[in-house]
């Protein structure tokens, strides 16, 4: 029975480290945004879902690097983010072979806007 729990606490313990390794090995790796992003939000964005949260953040991949390093969502507050998004956007849509319509704006801004408003621990 002793020897039982020792090997439970043990095994809890290997687990707690190994879990705190990967975190740090993928820290600057954006964290992957999930419904309580989506719920956080909610009163901001009435609807808002998931799956727009998810095609704001690969509009953003895939666009918001051409030029400059990927920019962190957390980086700007929301009031900034509202003045450089559509600014942004114009600069990508005179890019050949790139093109934001305004829907997709909108996703980019409230995908920065929703990441970026995550506390910091
Ligand atoms: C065609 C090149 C280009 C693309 C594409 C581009 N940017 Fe920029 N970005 C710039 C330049 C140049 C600056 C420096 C300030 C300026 O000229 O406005 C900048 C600056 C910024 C800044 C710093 C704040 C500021 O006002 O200067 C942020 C944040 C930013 N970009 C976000 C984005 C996002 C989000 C996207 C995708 C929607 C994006 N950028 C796409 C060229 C680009």
């Amino acid at each position: 029975m002793k020897r039982n729990s020792l090997l439970a606490v043990v095994g809890v313990a290997i687990l707690v480290a190994c879990g705190t390794a990967k975190n740090s090995g993928t820290a600057k790796v954006e964290a992957l945004p999930t419904q309580a992003d989506v719920d956080r939000v909610q009163t901001k964005f009435p609807g808002y879902t998931l799956d727009e949260l998810y095609q704001g953040k690969q509009l953003f991949e895939a666009n918001c690097n051409l030029c400059h390093k990927l920019k962190k969502p957390a980086s700007e507050p929301e009031s900034e983010w509202r003045e450089i998004v559509p600014r942004m956007v114009k600069k990508v849509n005179n890019k050949e072979g790139h093109h934001i319509d305004e829907a997709g704006q909108e996703k980019i801004l409230r995908y920065v806007i929703t990441m970026g408003s995550v506390e910091k621990s």
